[in-house]
């Protein structure tokens, strides 16, 4: 059985497979979620951070609803929608694994803070299980999400700093 993506993977992550992943990821292509935590991927752009968490995605949640979050254009979503509408839309309620691709990648404002401390609690109380990747150093990841939301982000995830030359 497929995964069900509630929130569409990127197509250049279509395709992504466990067995190419590069040694420098086979702690993650291992993965056991230990005490239910994902692994906060985080390391240099281009390494393959993303490709490596729909790879994860598309192998390990079979017949679960997914969705791969974009953070960028999540909060551009956001920002066109000031109406107070849900943070955790129905895409992301299905889901039974969240990946927060690239966060810390936006320009923190108080705004953009608040909505990503938001977006992680709801996440947090719903007990979804997470991926995260970032090329930021995890403690920067304060500074992007508040104090609050980096506590539940320790909480929700284990780091895994992966080096390696970037791919593109
Ligand atoms: N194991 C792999 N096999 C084939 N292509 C890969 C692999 N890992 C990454 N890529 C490709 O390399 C490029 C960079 O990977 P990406 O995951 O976007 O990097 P990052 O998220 O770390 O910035 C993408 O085009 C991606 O599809
Ligand atoms: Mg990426």
């Amino acid at each position: 059985m497929a995964v069900e993506w509630s929130q569409r993977l990127p197509k250049r992550y279509a395709e992504a497979t466990v067995a190419s992943l590069a040694d420098n990821f086979s702690a993650l292509a291992d993965w056991d979620w230990p005490q239910g935590k994902g692994p906060l991927i985080h390391g240099p752009l281009g390494i393959g951070k993303s490709y490596c968490a729909a790879a994860i995605a598309r192998q390990k949640f079979h017949a679960y609803h997914v969705a791969f979050v974009s953070v960028t254009s999540w909060l551009e979503d956001r920002r066109q929608s000031m109406n107070g509408a849900e943070i955790v839309r129905p895409e992301l309620e299905k889901a039974r694994l969240v990946i927060l691709d690239d966060l810390g990648r936006e320009r923190p404002s108080s705004w953009t803070v608040e909505q990503l401390f938001k977006l992680i609690d709801d996440l947090y109380v719903a007990e979804k299980q997470l991926i995260v990747t970032t090329n930021k150093q995890p403690l920067e990841l304060a500074g992007h999400v508040g104090d609050a939301g980096f506590d539940r982000l320790k909480e929700l995830t284990t780091c895994m700093r992966v080096e390696g030359e970037s791919r593109r």
